[in-house]
């Protein structure tokens, strides 16, 4: 019997689905043009070995920062072996220690997993930036999480005073959805970073139709896509806050089902019923959670409010997970926006109050 994944009838109407995968980065960004010049002109002082402007990227979801900062990473290692180009997600490297280890992995320092304190790696970092003269360029995403524990914001500060202690040069780069991230930062350290500030705006309907374009031109063949698709596609982004991440998942399931219906081409039709399964990025999301995530958003849903703080979630998991595995999991729970997270006073503690989204 022929093997059940074996099929003939299965048409192709994908070039290369990979294209809307949501961490895919493209080779062209429409509307990114003055924001890419900035960021050029802030950084490349560096390519030759001077002192590169550190900048501060805000804006709302969706506006392409982190795409457009990864872009900039890639045409930059590529122009300049002077500058070594490092993405730190803060959500993902949470710690001082992980994130020195990051960065000291990144400039080809081996650093064992344990038992070296993150003082010891960050005068390795500084060896090897004097010995091999090259400049890293660290990118912060999702920068606000920096300033939630004081280790990290110390770390701030240590990076910050490089320059002029170590005699060594760097740049580094923020990013964040907060546009006072900068205001939270220490008084000593934002005077010591001065910043250029670039803000990203969100994109209105008619740059939405044309980002989509640019991308499904990749993504699909020309006879794929009924000439309607993409229109109602940025509409409904549109409608959805200008949420591109929509329209990319929209798309991928319809040119989906298209595929599995033996259709010729992805119809408006395919991109209804792809709208019209509820919460469908959400449910897409809900569907990958860890173990220890899905008890999470269970316990909190299950609660008066559908909030929680840190200390009942250690209570409540306590013996079954670690206080560190709950902080991990609450933090990726973050990142995929399913909560959110406000620090309350309690007493002379402080505490985080998760709230589901
Ligand atoms: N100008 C553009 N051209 C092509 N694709 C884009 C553009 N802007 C954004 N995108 C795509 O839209 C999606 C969202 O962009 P991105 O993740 O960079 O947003 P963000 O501003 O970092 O959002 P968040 O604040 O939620 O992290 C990604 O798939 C990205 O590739
Ligand atoms: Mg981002």
């Amino acid at each position: 019997m022929a093997n059940i994944f074996e099929s003939d009838k299965l048409v192709s109407l994908f070039k290369d689905e990979r294209v809307l995968y949501p961490d895919f980065v493209p080779d062209v960004l429409p509307f990114r043009e003055e924001e890419l010049s900035e960021l050029v002109f802030c950084l490349k002082p560096a390519s030759i070995g001077r002192k590169p402007t550190n900048v501060f990227v805000h804006g709302k979801p969706s506006t392409g920062k982190t795409v457009t900062l990864k872009y900039v990473l890639n045409e930059l290692s590529e122009y300049s072996n002077r500058v070594k180009g490092i993405y730190i997600n803060c959500f993902e490297y949470t710690s001082k220690q992980s994130i020195l280890t990051k960065i000291a992995n990144s400039l080809g320092v081996a650093v064992p997993t344990r038992g070296v304190s993150s003082q010891e790696v960050f005068s390795r970092i500084i060896a090897v930036m004097k010995t091999t003269k090259v400049i890293p360029i660290i990118v912060f995403d999702e920068a606000e999480q920096l300033l939630k524990d004081d280790p990290t914001k110390n770390l701030l500060y240590d990076l910050s005073r490089l320059p002029e202690q170590q005699k060594v040069l760097l740049g580094l780069v923020f990013i964040s959805n907060d546009s006072s991230f900068l205001e939270g930062i220490d008084d000593r350290v934002k005077s010591s970073l001065q910043c250029s500030k670039i803000p990203f705006e969100s994109y209105n309907v008619l740059e939405l139709k044309e980002i989509l374009f640019s991308r499904t031109k990749f993504a699909f063949f020309d006879y794929s896509l009924d000439k309607d698709v993409v229109p109602l596609c940025a509409a409904f982004a549109f409608k959805k806050g200008s949420d591109l991440r929509v329209a990319f998942s929209v798309l991928l399931k319809a040119g989906r089902l298209a595929e599995k219906k033996n259709s010729k081409s992805v119809s408006v039709e395919h991109i209804r019923a792809s709208f019209s399964e509820k919460n469908l990025v959400k449910d897409e999301i809900l569907q990958n959670l860890s173990q220890q995530e899905k008890d999470i958003i269970e316990f909190i849903s299950t609660r008066a409010k559908k909030e929680a703080e840190s200390g009942d979630l250690y209570k409540e998991f306590e013996g079954k997970y670690s206080d560190r595995t709950i902080r991990l999991a609450v933090n990726l729970l973050l990142e995929k926006k399913l909560i959110n997270c406000e620090q309350i006073k309690k007493g002379n503690l402080s505490t985080r109050l998760i709230k589901l989204n």
